[in-house]
């Protein structure tokens, strides 16, 4: 369902997704690197685990909430990837990071 765009920049940089590791542009954010490692959902609602994919990609519907690097409940869609970071799916609540 989700591809690369064929003009887009070589994939670089190297990040975790669910522990395996990815190339991915430059500029990409962790919302996309989600997507580009083809999970079928990357977080489920905490009342209904009802499955769910980054929508807006510009900060508005919360559906991409991830843990990225041990940080639960970011919006992985406003975060650009940094090599090695970590970037995992995220299961019903969580608790608000210390
Ligand atoms: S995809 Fe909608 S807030 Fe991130």
């Amino acid at each position: 369902m989700f591809r690369a765009r064929p003009e887009a920049r070589p994939a670089t940089i190297p990040v975790l997704v669910e522990g395996a590791e990815i190339l991915v542009p430059d500029g990409t954010s962790a919302a996309a690197a989600l997507l580009l490692a083809g999970l079928p959902a990357i977080r489920e609602t905490p009342v209904t685990g009802s499955p769910r994919l980054p929508l807006c990609q510009m900060g508005v519907c919360f559906d991409c909430l991830a843990t990225i690097d041990g940080v639960p409940n970011r919006q992985a869609c406003m975060v650009p990837v940094a090599p090695g970071m970590r970037i995992e799916r995220q299961h019903g609540a969580r608790e608000p990071a210390a």
